[in-house]
């Protein structure tokens, strides 16, 4: 008995970082390997991000994400793709105590998923962590800029920079997380003008969300942009009208049902 594997070649994070000012990076969130299979054709990164808490789980915020929580929709992304690199988010409470953490629970991400890189939150203070990380083989995206994990110290999803004053501690942020070796940086939720001094400051890849459009790639989360979620941030472009496409044919197979339209004489075995 012969078994045949199939070839699978994804995109490279060295093949990501080499994008820096050359044409957009396109992403988006995946959690359900059916989806990142589509999602799949498009994207050069899926991020299996912890945004899964709020729009798959219905929590209030990412602080409540378990790690294992994000093996499981790691694992499914990976099986259900062949092209885009896999990135997962390393949830809050698994990565900020200390470099020899962070690395225990990325490589225990890494190991159980097969995802190519991890994704961590925070600038400078991550700085030491991340350098960490990638000198043992871990190839991490920070992001900056709108942290959600941090909800809690920032008293909410909170746009940045809106006080100029501040922009040079985002700037130094991305210039720290860059030098300490990440492949790529996410920009969130920060007003546009500071987006583009945090691009052109640093030479890796930076990738917007609610960020410009002179970011060197962008991100949304699938759910917002399908039209899925009862209410959308401003920055987030819906393509689709998945949500009320949902209700109306739950509504239909209801009807269906009561009035013993379903099943007929085609759903059912003689
Ligand atoms: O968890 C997530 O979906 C993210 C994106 C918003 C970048 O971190």
């Amino acid at each position: 008995m012969s078994s045949q594997k199939e070839t699978i070649r994804r995109k490279t994070v060295p093949q990501l970082a080499a994008r820096k000012g050359g044409e957009p990076i396109v992403s988006l969130t995946s959690y359900h390997a059916h989806t990142a299979a589509i999602v799949d054709k498009y994207a050069d990164f899926i991020l299996v991000g912890d945004s899964l808490g709020m729009v798959m789980h219905g929590m209030e915020s990412t602080v409540g994400v378990p790690l294992d929580l994000m093996i499981m929709h790691g694992k499914a992304v990976v099986r259900g793709t062949r092209s885009a690199v896999i990135v997962v988010d390393m949830p809050f409470g698994t990565y900020e105590e200390s470099p020899a953490m962070a690395f225990r629970n990325a490589a225990k991400i890494m190991k159980e998923t097969q995802c190519q890189a991890v994704k961590l939150e925070g600038g400078a203070r991550m700085a030491e962590t991340i350098r960490y990380l990638v000198e043992r083989g871990i190839p991490v995206m920070a992001h900056v800029g709108l942290t959600p994990q941090s909800v809690n110290t920032m008293g909410g999803f909170k746009v940045q920079g809106r006080d100029e004053a501040a922009w040079q501690v985002h700037i130094n942020d991305a210039k720290a997380v860059a030098d300490a070796g990440a492949f790529a940086v996410v920009v969130e939720g920060v007003v546009e003008d500071l987006a583009d001094k945090i691009t052109a400051a640093v030479d890796i890849p930076t990738i917007g969300i609610g960020a410009s459009v002179n970011c060197d790639g962008q991100i949304l989360v699938l759910e917002d942009m399908l039209g899925l979620n009862p209410w959308t941030p401003k920055f987030v472009k819906v393509y689709g009208q998945l949500g009320p496409m949902i209700e109306d044919s739950v509504k239909r197979y209801a009807e269906d049902v009561k009035s013993r339209a379903f099943p007929t004489e085609d759903e059912v075995y003689r």
